[in-house]
């Protein structure tokens, strides 16, 4: 078999392989900011920002992987993740709310607004 003929395999597993290693290349390994052109005063703002981004992909991608998977004990595992998961953006949001008073109106303006248009 050529060294290379195991990559176009198309079974769930090699599937789910491939999509973690482009996953882990794109997405973990890399900061969507450079935190090093951050003022000193805004740095832990921006560092529980992307946390949060962190955090909400990850939601994504193990909801994604758990729609994908046949077998019901990787999926409830998968969407038991994705829960935790959701608890440590609440964890990055609490401490981000500590460090942006503005962020706090800001979030409830937003609910008001969504209030005023839907109700
Ligand atoms: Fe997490």
């Amino acid at each position: 078999m050529p060294a290379r003929a195991w990559r176009f395999k198309s079974s769930p597993a090699h599937l789910i392989i491939i999509l973690i290693k482009i996953y882990l290349k794109n997405m973990l390994s890399q900061i969507p900011i450079d935190l090093g052109k951050v003022k000193k005063e805004n740095l832990n703002k921006e560092i529980l920002r992307v946390g949060i981004i962190a955090e909400l992909d990850a939601v994504s991608l193990y909801e994604q992987l758990a729609e994908m998977t046949d077998k019901e004990n990787i999926k409830t595992i998968l969407l038991d993740i994705a829960k935790e998961e959701k608890t440590h953006v609440g964890e990055f949001q609490a401490l981000l709310l500590n460090e942006d008073k503005e962020q706090i109106e800001e979030l409830k303006k937003g609910e008001e607004e969504v209030k005023e248009k839907t109700s």
